[in-house]
């Protein structure tokens, strides 16, 4: 049996689904990349399908194969790049692309005409963050050439934002008025287009204006924003809760040494609990000396280095026995909360879910 588990909260995935609704006021683009964030992308693939989401999106074609391979239907924008050997694949398996490299375009008209189908191309417009995307100065000689490719439709839209979680909402009107210019372009000459969207998580919490008809959540649909503050502000419930369970309990006299490379050294007696998770099911190694698990309500120090598979933590003056309950991960009243934990990682909350690894159980509640 696995000690260690990832709880997904399934319940509270389709309650930050609707309160995004609410917020954004737009269909849904659901972000499912990198295993759902995490979470498991094809179980919560699912739960957004259920919950009526229009369209999931993942960067590449493999996770996008993943998810019919598990039988989802429904509609799949790839939000990355593309190579020219995958675009039969973009066909036989009816994705919709953002891709601007005119040669894969090529290859995929190409690839759409044998079947006698008509691939379906999003815009990504480039307004700043210099990655995916054509940018504004290119666009008119892009559509120029996108025009001769008749088997492409064009059906959307996008653009990325660079800093829709900065209270300073100068830089993100700035984007929306370059892609509002672009859009204008794209509409006059493919005529009125289906999916408009310009919207990550923090732009539909910080609210901010768009032409959108579409949004982009990621974060959000797991219940947390890049900042503390912002999700502070918000009605998102976090949906992801790491727990594992007290392997061992041992006592440390003055003077020894916990874990790898003598990193603690025992002031006084001490006595430890092995908890078998560590950066080995996505634990950061940061957090050595410096982070803490939750035991009993109890907040307990690790002591050492995390090592791949366990964590030592100081249960002293605690009554805690092998088998009890430990929470690695939970939110910040009983446990440290994504941001405790990202915050003395020196990282963002996206890497401490997108680096949870298989070896972790995931249970679905
Ligand atoms: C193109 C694109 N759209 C939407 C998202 C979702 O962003 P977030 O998780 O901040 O909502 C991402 C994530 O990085 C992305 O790359």
């Amino acid at each position: 049996m696995n000690r260690s588990k990832a709880i997904i909260n399934t319940k509270n995935i389709r309650h930050n689904l609707r309160i995004i609704r609410e917020k954004s006021g737009t269909k849904i683009i659901g972000i499912v990349k990198a295993n759902g964030y995490g979470t498991g992308i094809n179980e919560i693939s699912k739960v957004l399908r259920d919950e009526g989401v229009e369209m999931l999106g993942v960067p590449y074609v493999h996770e996008a194969q993943g998810l019919r391979e598990k039988g989802d239907k429904g509609e799949i924008l790839l939000t990355g790049t593309l190579s020219e050997d995958e675009v039969e694949e973009v066909i036989n398996l009816d994705l919709q692309v953002c891709t601007v490299n005119i040669n894969v375009l090529r290859s995929l008209n190409e690839a759409a005409k044998c079947k006698n189908k008509k691939a379906l191309l999003h815009i990504f417009v480039d307004t700043g963050m210099n990655r995916e995307g054509v940018k504004p100065h290119n666009l008119e000689a892009f559509i120029v050439v996108l025009k001769t490719f008749e088997h492409l439709k064009i059906v959307g839209c996008l653009t990325h934002l660079i800093s829709s979680d900065d209270k300073d909402k100068t830089q993100t009107k700035n984007q929306i008025a370059e892609f509002s210019n672009a859009l204008d372009k794209i509409e006059k000459a493919f005529g009125k287009l289906e999916y408009i969207h310009t919207h990550n998580s923090a732009a539909i919490f910080n609210e901010i204006e768009s032409p959108s008809n579409f949004s982009r959540p990621g974060i959000a649909i797991y219940g947390f924003l890049p900042t503390r503050e912002l999700q502070s502000k918000s009605d998102l419930k976090p949906s992801l809760k790491l727990v594992s369970e007290v392997s061992l309990v041992k006592h440390v006299s003055k003077g020894e040494t916990v874990g790898y490379s003598n990193k603690y050294i025992a002031k006084n007696d001490i006595t430890i609990a092995l908890i078998p998770f560590g950066y080995g099911h996505g634990f950061p190694w940061a957090l050595s000396n410096c982070g803490s698990f939750s035991i009993k309500n109890k907040s307990c120090k690790i002591v050492g280095s995390v090592c791949m598979d366990f964590t030592m933590v100081d249960i002293s003056g605690l009554d805690v026995s092998v088998g009890d309950e430990v929470i690695i991960m939970g939110d910040g009243i009983t446990g440290d909360s994504i941001y405790d934990i990202s915050e003395k990682a020196n990282t963002i909350p996206y890497e401490i879910i997108t680096h949870l690894l298989p070896r972790l159980d995931r249970v679905y509640i």
